[in-house]
């Protein structure tokens, strides 16, 4: 029964302070009293600076795995959840924490969807010094991100891969919610960040998911310990849903491949999805970690006996072009130029072109992800703020990668923009990423570890 502000629980009249008192103190909070909270705030009875309050609460004092599987299944119905199930076979999808030149998305879609394993994909757009895979597609001309649900459902039918934004029908509690998150610094507590990623996944009408949860500079978390925390967590709600989930740590000491921009990216993934870049190449870290996730959808999808089977299949899909093809049926089935992948030459040049050089000699020790993802933005193709426009041209190419070899004159990238303000300082914040030092750094893994249901692996 509910008494203007006060809700009865248990014969115990309480109201949002109390609660909030409650979680304070460190204490959990019950179905009954999470569902109340949730839904007020929803419907608007409950305050923002209430909600706020007790997020604050929750950064501090966290929750339990049982209040954390509360929250998810009540963001998860506040909207609507899709039913896949009329449609033949296993539905995987892949999620990425984010980071820096990352665009596994684009590339491993059309390779799992080939092999036979349909990819239902809800994606993001570019959240601080990361960029979002809906920005990238959003640069092919015409293509649309904006799917109803219907729609949605035709192109995973007809296609085997679809990726499209969320929808206001989709687990509307969290998209009010990570607003309100962003602007009272409550964004980095764990069980509100699995809470919040997993109520979306778990909207899409998936079977199975991977996780990419991304370490280092580049990455929303930047101490392993952190990753691997947040792994579990998202691994922990996935299986508690009766999804099966599993989860890689992959490494964000510099960017992946050598595209970070929205149209360079894509480029550089229908290279990959041609064969043309990825081998023994400055693409070759970008293409071990997207057969790596395919291989364990693949696995998932029951496809593939093992990962390594389905990096073999992965591989294959290249191979034989069936992704690349994948890729156009893709871009033609939600709206986008199969002209423009296919001549990627015509698209339009920025208007200007530079080329960042060193003087120095040794070996590339660093490359700084964070200050090249910001730097990004100042070129155009990421938002300082919510309502900026993206330029899908802008951005800047890699020449050298970590462990590269330099000597005086060499170029370590290519930046383009329209903004003839930035040309100065993007050169200098270019050129100051870039670590050089006498020796060859120590090689590191890029894939750190493996997390499943039953514990944690070290990746080999
Ligand atoms: N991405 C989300 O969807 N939610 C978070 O809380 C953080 C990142």
């Amino acid at each position: 029964m509910e008494i203007g502000q006060h809700q009865v629980f248990q014969g115990n009249a309480v109201n949002p302070v109390e609660l909030i008192k409650k979680k304070r103190e460190g204490n959990s909070l019950s179905e009954e009293e999470l569902r109340w909270l949730l839904e007020g705030y929803v419907a608007g009875t409950i305050p923002e600076y209430q909600i706020s309050a007790f997020l604050m609460a929750c950064f501090f004092r966290g929750m339990t795995e049982e209040e954390t599987l509360t929250f998810t299944r009540l963001m998860l119905h506040s909207g609507e959840i899709i039913d896949l199930s009329d449609i033949p076979g296993a539905k995987v999808d892949k999620h990425s924490t984010g980071g820096v030149g990352d665009k596994v998305s684009l590339i491993l879609a059309p390779i799992v969807a080939a092999c036979g394993v349909s990819v239902p994909m809800i994606s993001g757009r570019g959240l601080g010094h990361t960029g979002g895979t809906l920005d990238k597609l959003e640069s092919i001309p015409g293509f649309r991100t904006d799917l109803s649900i219907p729609e949605y459902k035709a192109v995973i039918r007809k296609v085997g891969a679809v990726l499209i934004g969320q929808t206001g029908q989709l687990a509307p509690a969290d998209k009010k919610m990570y607003a309100l998150r962003d602007v009272t610094a409550t964004v980095e507590c764990i069980p509100l960040i699995a809470s919040s990623i997993m109520s979306k996944k778990l909207a899409e009408g998936i079977d199975a998911l991977v996780l990419d949860v991304k370490t280092g500079r580049g990455a929303f978390m930047q101490s392993y310990e952190r990753s691997l925390e947040l792994a579990q967590a998202l691994v922990r709600i996935g299986n508690g849903f009766g999804k099966e989930t599993v989860g890689f740590i992959t490494s964000m000491e510099q960017p992946l491949g050598i595209a970070i921009g929205n149209w360079l990216e894509v480029v550089e993934s229908v290279e990959c999805l041609k064969g043309r870049l990825g081998h023994n190449d400055a693409s070759s870290d970008l293409m071990e970690v997207t057969h790596v996730l395919s291989g364990a959808m693949l696995m998932l999808g029951r496809k593939a006996k093992t990962i390594a089977e389905g990096v073999t299949m992965s591989r294959g899909s290249i191979a034989d072009g069936s992704a690349y093809r994948k890729l156009l049926e893709m871009v033609a089935a939600q709206g986008g130029s199969v002209e423009a992948i296919e001549n990627l030459e015509r698209y339009p040049l920025s208007r200007h072109t530079i080329e960042v050089g060193t003087m120095e000699e040794g070996f590339i020790a660093e490359i700084d992800p964070l200050e090249l993802g910001l730097t990004s933005i100042t070129l155009g193709a990421g938002r300082a703020v919510m309502d900026d426009k993206i330029d899908p041209k802008a951005g800047m190419i890699l020449k050298k990668k970590v462990g590269d070899r330099v000597a005086g004159g060499d170029v370590l990238a290519v930046f383009q923009t329209d903004r003839d303000h930035v040309l100065q300082s993007a050169r200098d914040r270019i050129r100051a990423s870039f670590k050089i030092q006498p020796v060859p750094p120590r090689q590191k893994p890029l894939v750190l570890s493996y997390v499943e249901k039953d514990g944690v692996k070290t990746w080999m």
